[in-house]
């Protein structure tokens, strides 16, 4: 296999562990506007909405754990000769608990807070958020707000992003339907500059015209069996 590699992760990698993701049935926009939980003006028009959908969730990391593709990754960068990112649009944290090290969250983190009064971000926060917590920081109440990534925010790591997306010599995309940019545009970076691109997906996705090679099926079944090819030097 080929020396730099990047790969995105999207909510598909972690549904077998449990969580829920966006767009599948019972997903989390099902039933709900993602402009009310999921953008600053739903927070602005009911911060109390807002800080429900993300304990809710955060409550949930307690419950799961990673899975057979979460590890299989973790495994893979361990013995990878080369360089390798993992960019993950999951805001959970069943990389970094599967032993991820190499890896950037790009759109935000569950487990952090972020004060919109002092703008200190990076707060560990595990428990509940809401209009009556207090920034560590600066002490005043209400002004948190979850590290998230909201619509019509700008990602995080995108600099660093695209520049090992220039140089990537294969890119592997697992659990994304490829809906949302600049993520879903990321194939198309690595193939112009000329990596080998495979897509691991239960079906096609919005870009998978996009993809060189295509693996259908659950990532915890796929991603552990490519891994092992990958570092076997084998075909897969
Ligand atoms: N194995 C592999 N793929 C799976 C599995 C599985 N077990 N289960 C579901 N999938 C695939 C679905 O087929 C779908 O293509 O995962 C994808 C999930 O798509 P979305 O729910 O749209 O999630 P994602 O692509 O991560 O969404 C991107 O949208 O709402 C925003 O910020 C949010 O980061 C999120 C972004």
């Amino acid at each position: 296999m080929s020396n730099s590699l990047v790969i995105l992760t999207g909510a598909g990698i972690s549904a077998e562990s449990g969580l829920p993701t966006f767009r599948d049935a019972n997903g989390l926009w099902e039933g709900q506007r993602f402009e009310d939980v999921a953008s600053p003006q739903g927070f602005a028009a009911d911060p109390t909405r807002v800080h429900r959908f993300y304990n809710q969730r955060r409550a949930a990391l307690a419950t799961v754990h990673p899975n057979a593709a979460h590890l299989a990754l973790a495994r893979l960068e361990e013995s990878w000769e080369g360089e390798f990112l993992l960019v993950t649009q999951n805001v959970d944290d069943l990389h970094e608990r599967a032993g991820s090290r190499r890896m950037l969250h790009l759109h935000g983190e569950l487990l952090k807070a972020r004060c919109t009064a002092c703008g200190i971000g990076g707060l560990r926060w595990t428990t509940d958020l809401g209009t009556d917590s207090t920034c560590p920081d600066c002490q005043e109440t209400g002004s948190l707000r979850p590290e998230i990534v909201w619509f019509g925010e700008m990602p995080h790591h995108l600099d660093a992003i695209f520049e090992r997306l220039a140089s990537a010599d294969c890119f592997l995309s697992i659990g994304t339907s490829g809906v949302v940019y600049p993520a879903a545009g990321f194939v198309s970076v690595a193939r112009a500059a000329g990596a080998r691109t495979w897509e691991v997906n239960l079906t096609d996705s919005e870009v998978s015209d996009a993809f060189q090679e295509q693996r259908i099926g659950p990532a915890s079944e796929v991603v552990p069996a490519l891994v092992a090819a990958w570092l076997l030097k084998t075909p897969s």
